[in-house]
């Protein structure tokens, strides 16, 4: 199956990012054709300014290698170096009537947050159904705020090749619907908007104890039994435990021996250790920045070679000389 993900890169990862978004991706490398790109196009369109979009591209292509996007198995490149989805992005819009991007919940999300509403901003879907279409992608996996793009691809794709013929495959996008949302230290959904999130690169074990310190727990007094349930460091704690570890916590909590400070030492030490191999590999790639723009050139020349056989068959389709 071939299975296309397109990430925005914005900054720091945090755990939150990494069980609902990164770990999933991963997995999929496993048995999948698994196409990979940092959309920065996309991310033009909400930009501060271009140190801040360099930096955060280069970030989150050495952060997603270090996670465990295995080149060798996964096409892996930057959008901008497949300019081909500029030329099909053009030729979409034709296929593209203003109603359905009017009727965009992510354009109006945006409007309505105070984001200055442009060109960019607003055919963002067109652009997205490129990246999709390009590629002859069959899955997409989203969070629920990009299913519509994706139905507005399908939408598309059938408009021209109800026109052109057979030309674009349908992709169906793919939500991990059972995915817990993962709180932060102060209990509400962790996000780095919220000044909440544990990072997952953090600089030094201190500091991600002073983090995991921060996260805030009951007041019962040391001496006796904790309650796991509902508590924000178990449940942090569980997401890097299987059964038989998770039930071995909770007799730790019942026994009334430790309190929370003992809870967040170990939650510390977990995401420490869950961590350790990736922040080699990311301290690795950070000093050899030119095996990372080999491994983006090797993803790039692939994505190219499959885009460039489809625009010739678009171009043809549609009479561009
Ligand atoms: P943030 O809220 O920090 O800005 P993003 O919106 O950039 O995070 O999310 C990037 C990806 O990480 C999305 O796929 C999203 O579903 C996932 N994600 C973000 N926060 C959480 C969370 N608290 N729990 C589970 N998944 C999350
Ligand atoms: N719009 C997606 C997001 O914000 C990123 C994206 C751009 C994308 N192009 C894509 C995702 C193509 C999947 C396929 O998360």
């Amino acid at each position: 199956m071939r299975v296309l993900t397109g990430i925005q890169a914005s900054g720091k990862l945090h755990i939150g990012n990494y069980f609902g978004a990164m770990k999933p991706m991963v997995e999929l490398q496993e048995d999948n054709e698994l196409f990979t790109f940092i959309a920065n196009y996309h991310s033009l369109t909400t930009s501060k300014d271009s140190k801040t979009l360099r930096d955060y591209t280069l970030d989150a292509v050495i952060d997603y290698l270090s996670i465990g996007i295995n080149p060798e198995k996964t096409t892996f490149w930057v959008q901008s170096d497949m300019p081909q989805v500029l030329e099909l992005y053009w030729i979409l819009s034709k296929f593209t009537s203003m109603g359905l991007l009017e009727r965009a919940h992510s354009y109006k999300d945006k409007v309505a947050k105070g984001i200055n509403a442009n060109h960019a901003l607003f055919s963002y879907p067109v652009l997205m159904a490129a990246d999709i279409l390009i590629l002859d992608t069959q899955k997409v996996p989203v969070g629920k705020d990009q299913i519509q793009h994706v139905e507005m691809t399908r939408d598309i794709a059938t408009k021209f090749n109800n026109e052109y013929g057979e030309i674009f495959t349908l992709p169906e996008h793919q939500v991990t619907e059972d995915l817990a949302t993962i709180s932060g230290i102060d209990g509400q959904k962790m996000s780095k908007s919220y000044d909440n999130a544990i990072d997952i690169f953090m600089e030094s074990e201190k500091k991600l104890q002073k983090r995991c310190n921060k996260i805030i727990s009951s007041s019962t007094p040391l001496g006796e039994p904790l309650d796991y349930d509902g508590c924000n460091i178990y449940n942090l704690a569980s997401l890097f435990l299987d059964e038989n570890q998770k039930s071995e916590l909770q007799d730790r909590y019942s026994s009334g021996k430790e309190g929370y400070g003992h809870f967040k030492k170990y939650l510390k030490e977990l995401i420490w250790e869950e961590f350790e191999e990736a922040r080699e590999k990311r301290a690795y790639y950070i000093d050899n920045i030119d095996e990372v723009k080999d491994i983006l050139n090797m993803g790039a020349v692939k994505a190219r070679n499959i885009a460039d056989k489809k625009m010739t068959a678009v171009r043809d389709a549609v009479g561009i000389i």
